[in-house]
């Protein structure tokens, strides 16, 4: 028996709910044609912008890993290793939107049943930058992308106006998803990063302004590791290094602990689960906290002979899937996602040894 793993999340109808979030593997057309290829249910392309784009002149990304026997963490090659997590500092995808446009198109033209979702960004605070929003969502929803994914949560903006310096205000939120809004007429799902200190109250005013999904989480602010020999940060230029983002297995817990707040805070609300997911029970973890799509990025990067693209990955994550929904009898990843919610409650809920828990106040007499 074939199980069916298609999926409706925002109202687009995917082939599998696992699809290559915004990063590497879908920064060109060759890269997006090859996960279709292998399976992959739709991709949220590396983030297009219209600001010029100048990386770090040395490594923009490294893989760190550990290992049982020495279970340091370091991009060091060992034997015996195991992934622990990506470090990256790298900016948006430095193609031009008029580079794109064609290649959205054939990709969409050849693969017409898998969805495209366009990352997007642009700045904030003016009418300038408010056009820049609609320019580039309505020039990617012409040539045929079926969503939009604001890019909200770009870790590594010195511009104060972009990125993950905006997604702590409400208003910017508010206004940008207003002007995308007004331009494009497709789902419009919103990336936030996990530290924002108020990521709850903007995924509320985004919902509340329209987006149809939040998309949880970007990469993790953190700093890569220095080497106590040689004094030298494991990724650095000229000896200096800035906050850039981890992501991968690392980050499983956190992002978890991210989307189990937003799901329980908004139930009725998509999430889309990113963070940290190599293989189906990741993403089983995301599903019963209530997302009901899955993205990944650094298991795909990491898969030795695959391009960047996880050939392996997707079939995995689709065979183990398909297996657990047979095993289980559920018709889809609907039966049980959101299962866990009610399962998180506050601390003074979990059972006591004894029943003198007050909360840890001294009792008051
Ligand atoms: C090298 C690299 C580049 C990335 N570029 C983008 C980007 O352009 N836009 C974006 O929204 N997220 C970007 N991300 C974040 C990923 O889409 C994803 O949110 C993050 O890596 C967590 O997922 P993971 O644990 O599966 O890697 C990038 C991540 C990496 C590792």
């Amino acid at each position: 028996m074939t199980i069916d793993l298609t999926t409706q999340f925002t109202g687009l109808d995917f082939v599998n709910p696992f699809i290559l979030a915004s990063a590497p593997p879908t920064e060109s057309k060759r890269k997006i044609l090859k996960a279709f290829e292998a399976g992959w249910g739709g991709v949220v392309t590396k983030t297009i912008g219209l600001h010029p784009v100048e990386n770090v002149a040395g490594p923009k990304t490294i893989y760190q890993r550990t290992s049982e026997t020495k279970p340091y963490v370091s991009r060091e090659k060992r034997p015996d290793t195991v992934s622990h997590s990506s470090w990256n500092w790298e900016l948006i995808s430095d193609q031009p939107l008029e580079q794109w446009l064609p290649d959205l198109k054939e990709i969409k033209e050849t693969y017409p049943d898998r969805m495209v979702i366009a990352s997007i960004m642009a700045g904030a605070g003016s009418e300038e930058e408010m056009q820049n929003w609609q320019t580039l969502a309505k020039a990617c929803v012409g040539v045929g992308c079926d969503a939009l994914e604001l890019n909200l949560s770009c870790p590594h903006m010195d511009r104060k106006d972009m990125g993950a310096h905006i997604a702590n205000d409400e208003e910017i939120i508010q206004s940008v998803l207003k002007a995308v809004k007004a331009a494009v007429d497709v789902p419009i799902w919103v990336k936030l990063t996990p530290s924002s200190s108020s990521l709850i109250d903007g995924a509320g005013a985004a919902y509340a302004a329209g987006a149809s999904s939040i998309s949880l989480c970007n990469t993790f602010p953190s700093l890569p590791l220095m080497d106590p020999e040689t004094m030298k940060f494991e990724v650095e230029v000229d000896g200096l290094v800035t906050s850039g983002g981890q992501g991968g297995l690392a980050i499983l817990h956190q992002a978890l602990d991210r989307v189990s707040s937003l799901s329980r805070a908004y139930p009725d609300k998509s999430i889309s689960g990113i963070g940290g997911i190599k293989g189906f029970r990741e993403a089983f973890n995301f599903i019963v906290h209530g997302a009901g799509n899955l993205q990944i990025c650094t298991a795909a990067m990491e898969e030795k002979g695959s391009g960047g693209v996880g050939v392996k990955l997707i079939k995995e994550l689709t065979d183990d899937l398909a297996d657990y929904l047979e095993r289980k009898g559920y018709s889809s990843i609907e039966e049980f996602r959101g299962v866990a919610r009610e399962r998180i409650v506050e601390h003074s809920q979990i059972r006591r040894k004894s029943e003198d828990y007050n909360g840890g106040y001294a009792q008051s007499a």
